[in-house]
């Protein structure tokens, strides 16, 4: 039997609850299709930092490299770790240490899901570059606690960056429907957005099937809520596309069902799938949490593994619980009803 290693953090808060729960989900779904999934978990967490003075150990992203992928439930507990120390110690170097470049994160209202907006028959993929932009973490702070402190922090593009990330966009465009939107703010930043905007154009050249408009990013907030219907993939920058994938999870009806990606797409790396919320320390372990993200970034996974039929099983489950009512208003239904409802429609 085929059977793929799963690296499993399940992380902070929630992200130990929806881990938990999408793993049921994920493994009745490999027994009706006839694979296996093997997961070894590692308890990398803010609890771990405060244990041994770090988010994971020295080689932890070694012992990844062996995995086929990971699934991720969420870092953060900033009452004990500071989230620029958590995050930079477990999320962020996953994803540039793996070349997860591309951050997939699919926009789309279930059905039986009521969202904010009239409309709700968008179908938006956001892809969001993932490695370097305004997360180079290049910068620092001189003359601390003095009046003349000063913060810097550069955003760093690359052209290998940028060109692999719209090219990733472009192909991802023409297995839709052929639209894409990229998204700057080269009116006010000259230099890097501006590159971005030149390369866009340079790249268009190679696919004349995709229709590609480029956008400023605040003119692009207003169309995700006024017409997000006229969106196909949606590309942006590191900030640009966390930023919008929350308005894109806003307009979904909430963050329990904002599903994500972190792709490797020359898969010479692991890839993460992770829900796009964070660990939610107000309602962690109350067992009201909703792990539709979560089992939606599963079945991201078993695409990404190749177990399409799977994959697909997964996401007509979803859709068969929302659409029955089950995890639709947040709140509403308690962690272990949704998950009872989705093993059931496997
Ligand atoms: C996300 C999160 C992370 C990000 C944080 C936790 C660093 O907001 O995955 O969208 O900004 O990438
Ligand atoms: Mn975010």
């Amino acid at each position: 039997m085929k059977t793929h290693q799963i690296a499993l953090i399940p992380g902070d808060g929630i992200g130990r609850d929806m881990t938990a729960a999408a793993w049921q989900v994920l493994q009745r779904a490999a027994g009706a299709f006839g694979f296996a999934l093997d997961g070894i978990e590692f308890p990398w967490s803010c609890a771990f930092y405060k244990e041994t003075g770090a988010m994971m150990p020295a080689d932890g992203i070694e012992t990844l490299r062996g995995f086929d992928a990971i699934l991720l439930g969420a870092v953060g507990w900033p009452a004990e770790v500071p989230d620029s120390v958590s995050l930079h110690g477990l999320l962020l170097p996953i994803r540039k240490n793996f070349v997860q470049y591309a951050n997939i994160r699919p926009h789309r209202q279930l059905p039986g899901v009521h969202g904010p907006l009239k409309a709700s028959t968008f179908d938006i993929l956001c892809i969001r570059e993932n490695t370097e932009g305004e997360y180079s973490g290049a910068g620092g702070r001189i003359h601390q606690g003095t009046p003349d402190e000063v913060a810097v922090e550069t955003s760093i593009f690359t052209r290998k960056g940028v060109e692999r990330i719209l090219r990733f966009a472009f192909e991802q465009a023409r297995t839709r429907r052929g639209k894409l939107a990229s998204v700057t703010k080269s009116n006010a930043q000259k230099h890097s957005m501006v590159f971005w905007d030149d390369i866009t154009r340079e790249l268009a050249r190679n696919y004349p099937d995709v229709e590609v408009t480029s956008y400023h990013i605040d003119a692009m907030a207003a169309r995700m809520v006024m017409a997000p219907e006229t969106l196909d993939v949606v590309v942006a920058s590191n900030l640009f596309g966390d930023i919008l994938t929350d308005l894109g999870a806003a307009i979904q009806g909430g963050l329990g069902f904002a599903a994500s990606a972190n792709i490797n797409p020359e898969r010479n790396a692991p890839s993460m799938f992770e829900p796009v919320h964070g660990s939610a320390p107000d309602i962690a372990h109350l067992g009201i949490a909703n792990p539709i993200a979560t089992v939606w970034s599963g079945a991201m996974m078993l695409e990404h593994l190749g177990e399409r039929d799977a994959a697909k099983a997964v996401m007509a489950a979803i859709e068969a619980t929302t659409a029955s009512g089950v995890g639709t208003v947040p709140g509403k239904d308690r962690t272990d009803a949704i998950t009872a409802a989705l093993l059931a429609a496997i």
